[in-house]
C-alpha cells in the first residue's frame, strides 16, 4: 500500500473511492422517481394488511401495545445503546471470547504478540482476521465452526512496515490471514475455546487449491496459462457471509473480490466487463507486484475465477473446496438454503453493491437425506428478482433465451444477465435469511446513498419505489417475500417490508422509519441476519456508529432480535466502538450463541492490547437456558 490516506477506510469505502459509480441523474429520472414514490405509498396502503405494516410520516414512530405485549416472546430485557469499547448483553446473559485474530489453531504456531501480532511462519496456523459469516457443524460428536475472514487491515498485520506491502513475504502473510477457518471448539470449565491441534482444524486461504464446477467451468473465460483446463483455481477471496447446506457443508461467499486484482502496467487496457464489477488497475494489497495471478495485464481471466459461492466440507480436512459457478458470479454476500416441497434445493443470494440484484438458484436435482449431493449445486436455474410496486414480484430466469448470452457468460457476467431481464436494482442486498417456521425469505438492504441519485454500474436506473422507497437511503430496510404456493421454487411471490430503519427522534417523514422502529431500538444498516429455531430473526448491523445527527441514539453497531409474527424488534447486544457485528451461529445444544466482532477499535477484546483483535464472542444465559 502506498496510499497511506486510504488505510483507515473500510473495504466498502475503499471500493467506492477507487471504483466510484456514476454520478448525476436527469430531470426525467427525477420526475419518474417522484411518481414511483407515490406508487410506493399507495402500495403500502394496498398491501399493508400483514404483520409489521409499513407506514410513513405520522404513521411512524410508535411502538404499539400489541408489539409491547409480544416482546416477551423474545426472552430478554432489551438493552440501551452503548458507545464504549466492549460488548453488552442483557441482564441474565454473559459473554466471553471464543477466538481472536492470531489465536493458534495448531500448537506449532507462535503465540500472538500484542505488539507485533502474527508472524509470517504462523500466519496460516492461526485464527485469521476480520471474522464474518460462520456456521457450526456437529461431526462425530464434535462441534466444528467454519468461519470467514473477510479481509485484513494492513496496518495492524504489517506493523513493521506501517501497513505497506513491501515484499512477497508481506503479501503472503496477508494472503494467509484471510479466507476461511475450520476449527473444533469445546466448552470447558473456563468457557469456550478452540481445540488446538484438532484433526478438523484447517485454514483455507488465498493459495488453497480449489475446483471450479458448474456451467462456466472449463469455458474459455476461466482458462489461464497456469490452468488451461479452466477447472482449477487457487484461493477464495473476501469471504463475507456464509451458508449451510442441508447435507452439512459450508458455503463461503466471495464478495469484494475485485479489489485483489491490479496491474503492473499502468497503461494496460482492461476488458469492458471489468467496469461492472469494479475491477481496475489498482489493488488494495499490491499482490500483483509479487504474483502474476493477480496482475490483470498478464492474467486477464483470473478475476473471472473469483466472485463465487464456494462449498467446503468441514468434516473432511483433505477435501478440495468447490467454486459453484451455477450460483453466479457477483459480489456474493451470503447463501441461504431452503428445500422446495418436491425436494429441489433453493439458494437465495444477495449481490452487495448499490443498485445490484437479489438472486436465487433452484437445483434441477432433488435432495434426499443420504443421497448424492456432489452435483446438486452444479445443475439448475439461476433467477434474479423483479419487485413490482404493487407488492407482487417474479423471479426472472437467466437463460440463453432471456439474456441473449451463452451459458458460461451468464454464470461469469451474471450482473449483465440480470440487467437484461430487468431485475430490480436494490439498496445493497446483504444477508438473506429463510424463516424455518414459515415459508418466507428476508433480505437486508443495508443502505444506498445512490438510490434515486445515480444508476448502477451497468447503467440501470435506480428509481425510488418498491422495496427501495427512500432516496439516498442512509438507514436501510429489510424486505420480505412470500413465495407463491408456499414453495421456495415458485417463480412468483408477494412482498412487503419487514422494517425500514430510521430515526423518529430526528425525522418525521419516511426517514423516521417504520412503525416497529422507536427511540428504544434505533439502528441503521441491517446486514447480517439469521433465524433461530423458534423463527426469531437475529439482525446484525454494519452502519454509522457516530451516534450523532441522523444517527443520534443508535450507538455502536449491534445485534437485535425481531419477531416476524408481530413486527417487534428489540436490541440484544451492542458491539465495541468501531466494530461491525457480523456472523452468527449456535452451539449444538442452543445454549450458546456465537457472534462475530469485526474490525473493532483497540483495546478490544481484552482491554489491554495495542492491536485491536477481531473476535468471535460466546453468549450464554447465566441460568444455562436456551439462547436460540
Ligand atoms: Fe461483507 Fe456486504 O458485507
Ligand atoms: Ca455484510
Ligand atoms: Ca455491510
Amino acid at each position: 500500500m502506498k496510499d497511506t490516506d486510504t488505510r483507515h477506510l473500510s473495504w466498502d469505502e475503499w471500493d467506492e473511492l477507487k471504483n466510484p459509480r456514476p454520478e448525476g441523474c436527469e430531470f426525467d429520472a427525477v420526475v419518474e422517481r417522484a411518481l414511483s414514490r407515490r406508487g410506493f405509498l399507495r402500495g403500502v396502503l394496498a398491501f399493508g394488511s400483514g404483520a409489521a405494516v409499513m407506514g410513513a410520516g405520522t404513521l411512524m414512530g410508535t411502538t404499539s401495545a400489541r408489539a409491547q405485549a409480544a416482546a416477551s416472546r423474545l426472552g430478554f430485557t432489551p438493552i440501551q445503546a452503548f458507545t464504549d469499547s466492549t460488548v453488552h448483553v442483557p441482564e441474565g446473559y454473559e459473554w466471553s471470547t471464543l477466538a481472536r485474530w492470531g489465536d493458534p489453531l495448531f500448537s506449532d504456531a507462535a503465540p500472538f504478540d500484542p505488539e507485533t501480532g502474527v508472524d509470517l511462519a504462523s500466519s496460516d496456523k492461526v485464527f485469521g482476521e476480520n471474522t464474518d459469516g460462520m456456521e457450526l457443524f456437529t461431526v462425530d460428536g464434535r462441534q466444528l465452526i467454519a468461519v470467514n475472514h473477510e479481509y485484513v487491515n494492513p496496518d495492524i498485520n504489517l506493523p513493521q512496515t506501517g501497513g505497506d506491502v513491501t515484499s512477497a513475504e508481506d503479501a503472503q502473510k496477508l494472503m494467509n490471514l484471510q479466507g476461511v477457518t475450520v476449527m473444533e471448539v469445546a466448552e470447558g470449565d473456563g468457557g469456550w475455546t478452540i481445540v488446538v491441534d484438532s484433526p478438523y482444524n484447517r485454514r483455507i486461504h488465498h493459495n488453497t487449491p480449489m475446483r471450479l464446477s458448474g456451467p462456466a467451468a472449463g469455458s474459455d473465460l476461466l482458462k489461464t496459462n497456469a490452468d488451461p483446463t479452466g477447472t482449477e483455481s487457487l484461493g477464495t477471496f473476501n469471504n463475507c457471509g456464509a451458508g449451510k447446506t442441508p447435507w452439512g457443508t459450508y458455503l463461503t461467499c466471495e464478495e469484494n473480490f475485485n479489489g485483489y486484482f491490479g496491474s503492473t502496467d499502468p497503461e494496460a487496457s482492461l476488458p469492458e466487463d471489468y467496469d461492472r464489477y469494479g475491477i481496475g488497475l489498482e489493488s488494495r494489497y499490491a499482490y500483483e507486484q509479487y504474483d502474476a495471478r493477480f496482475d490483470v495485464s498478464q492474467t486477464p481471466n483470473e478475476p473471472y475465477r473469483a466472485g463465487y459461492v464456494v462449498e467446503i466440507d468441514p468434516a473432511d480436512p483433505q477435501s478440495t473446496p468447490v467454486k459453484r459457478t451455477a450460483l453466479g458470479r457477483f459480489k456474493h454476500e451470503n447463501a441461504a438454503c431452503a428445500i422446495a416441497p418436491d425436494g429441489r434445493v433453493v439458494v437465495y443470494m444477495g449481490d452487495d453493491e448499490r443498485g445490484e440484484f437479489l438472486y436465487k438458484f433452484v437445483s434441477s436435482g432433488v435432495y434426499a437425506a443420504g443421497g448424492g449431493t456432489s452435483t446438486l449445486l452444479d445443475e439448475g436455474t439461476l433467477y434474479a428478482a423483479v419487485f413490482n410496486d404493487d407488492g407482487t414480484g417474479t423471479w426472472a430466469a437467466l437463460t440463453e433465451e432471456s439474456t441473449g448470452m451463452t451459458t458460461p457468460e451468464i454464470h461469469v457476467f451474471t450482473r449483465m444477465a440480470a440487467s437484461k431481464v430487468g431485475a430490480t436494482t436494490m439498496d445493497r442486498p446483504e444477508w438473506v435469511a429463510v424463516n424455518p417456521v414459515s415459508v418466507e425469505g428476508y433480505c437486508a438492504l443495508t443502505n444506498n446513498s445512490k438510490r434515486g441519485v445515480a444508476p448502477n454500474a451497468g447503467g440501470d436506473e435506480t428509481p425510488v419505489g418498491g422495496p427501495n422507497p427512500r432516496e439516498a437511503n442512509e438507514y436501510g430496510q429489510i424486505v420480505r417475500w412470500y413465495p407463491a404456493d408456499d414453495n421456495h421454487a415458485s417463480e412468483s411471490f408477494e412482498w412487503d417490508l419487514y422494517v425500514m430503519a430510521g430515526n423518529p427522534t430526528v425525522h418525521d417523514d419516511a426517514y423516521a422509519g417504520s412503525e416497529n422502529v422507536n427511540a428504544g431500538n434505533l439502528f441503521n444498516s441491517p446486514d447480517g441476519m439469521m433465524f433461530d429455531t423458534k423463527g426469531l430473526l437475529w439482525i446484525q448491523t454494519d452502519g454509522d456508529d457516530s451516534n450523532e445527527g441522523d444517527f443520534a441514539g443508535m450507538g455502536n453497531n449491534q445485534m437485535l432480535v425481531g419477531d416476524p409474527a408481530t413486527g417487534v424488534i428489540e436490541r440484544f447486544m451492542t458491539g465495541p466502538k468501531g466494530s461491525e457485528v457480523t456472523g452468527i451461529t449456535w452451539s449444538s445444544d442452543l445454549r450458546t450463541l456465537f457472534a462475530g466482532i469485526q474490525h473493532p477499535d483497540a483495546p478490544f477484546p481484552d482491554g489491554d492490547g495495542v492491536l485491536a483483535r477481531s473476535s468471535i464472542v460466546a453468549i450464554k444465559r447465566s441460568d444455562g437456558g436456551l439462547v436460540g
